[in-house]
C-alpha cells in the first residue's frame, strides 16, 4: 500500500474491509475485487508507468499477482503476449473486465499461485506489484526461485520496493503494529490472511535474488513525489 493515498468515498467500507480481513487471503480478495481499484492497495499508475521504462522489449511477459491488472496492462506495449496470474478468481474477472477489448487476444489469465508457477523459461519479463506482503518471509527464496524458473535466460524481473524506514518514522510503527495484529489474527483464526508490511525490501530481496543467480540493479531516485522512497529493482537472469 502506498500510504500517500486515501480511501475513495465509493470504496469499501470499514465493515467490508474487516469482513475481508477475517476471511482467507483468497476469499478476502474475491470479496474486495469489484471495489479494489478504489482502495490504496491498488498500485498507482505513476509507479507502474515509471517502472515500465525498465521492462525492455520481449515476446512474452507475465504479471505475478496481477490483481485487477495495473501491471498487466503496462506490459502490453512491451510484449506480444502477456499472462496475468493471480490466486483470486474475483480479481482475475475484474482484470479481464478492465482490458481494452482489442487487446484481449494477446492476454491469458491463469488462476494460480506465484509460489508454484506452472512455467519454465517462457518469459522475457516478469513483474509483480503490491503483492510481496502476501509472501511469507520464509517463502521468499521459493518465490524468487519460481520467478527465475519462469524467465528465459536474459529475462528480467522488474518490481518496486523500498528500503527499511527509520524506526523513528510513523511508517515503521504503523507497519509493525499492523503486522502484530495480523500475527494474532492468524494465530487464532484459520484460514489465514497473509499480509505483512515491510517485507521483500531492497536489501533482503537483493540478497535472495543474487543467491539464486540473478544480476540485480536497484534504481533509486527515479520515482516522483509522493513516491520518492520507491526503488525500482531490475533482476536479470543471466
Ligand atoms: C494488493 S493486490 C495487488 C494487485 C495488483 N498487482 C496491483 O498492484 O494493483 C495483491 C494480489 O495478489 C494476489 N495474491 C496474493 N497471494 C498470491 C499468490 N501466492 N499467488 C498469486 N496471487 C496472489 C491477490 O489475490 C491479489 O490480487
Amino acid at each position: 500500500m502506498y500510504s500517500e493515498d486515501v480511501f475513495h468515498r465509493d470504496g469499501p467500507t470499514l465493515f467490508e474491509l474487516a469482513e475481508q480481513a477475517l476471511a482467507s487471503t483468497d476469499r478476502g480478495y474475491d470479496l474486495l475485487a469489484p471495489k479494489f481499484d478504489l482502495t490504496p492497495f491498488r498500485t498507482p499508475d505513476k509507479i507502474v508507468e515509471v517502472s515500465a521504462a525498465f521492462y525492455g522489449k520481449g515476446a512474452r511477459g507475465i504479471d505475478l499477482c496481477c490483481g485487477t491488472g495495473a501491471g498487466l496492462r503496462s506490459l502490453l506495449p512491451h510484449c506480444d503476449e502477456v499472462v496475468g496470474i493471480d490466486r483470486s478468481r474475483g480479481m482475475l474477472v475484474e482484470a479481464a473486465r478492465r482490458l481494452p477489448p482489442e487487446e484481449a487476444s494477446r492476454v491469458r489469465f491463469v488462476r494460480g499461485d506465484a509460489l508454484s508457477l506452472p512455467f519454465h523459461e517462457e518469459f522475457d519479463v516478469a513483474t509483480c506489484y503490491g503483492a510481496f506482503g502476501h509472501v511469507l518471509e520464509r517463502d521468499e527464496p521459493r518465490f524468487v526461485d519460481q520467478v527465475y524458473r519462469a524467465l528465459r535466460p536474459g529475462g528480467r524481473f522488474v518490481f518496486v520496493t523500498s528500503a527499511m524506514p527509520s524506526v523513528l518514522s510513523p511508517t515503521w510503527w504503523m507497519a509493525r503494529g499492523f503486522n502484530g495484529v495480523m500475527r494474532v489474527r492468524n494465530a487464532v483464526l484459520k484460514p489465514e490472511f497473509i499480509m505483512y508490511y515491510l517485507t521483500f525490501l531492497v536489501d533482503g530481496a537483493t540478497r535472495h535474488l543474487e543467491q539464486r543467480g540473478f544480476k540485480v540493479e536497484a534504481h533509486r531516485n527515479v520515482m516522483p513525489a509522493p513516491f520518492a522512497r520507491a526503488i525500482v529493482v531490475v533482476a536479470t537472469r543471466p
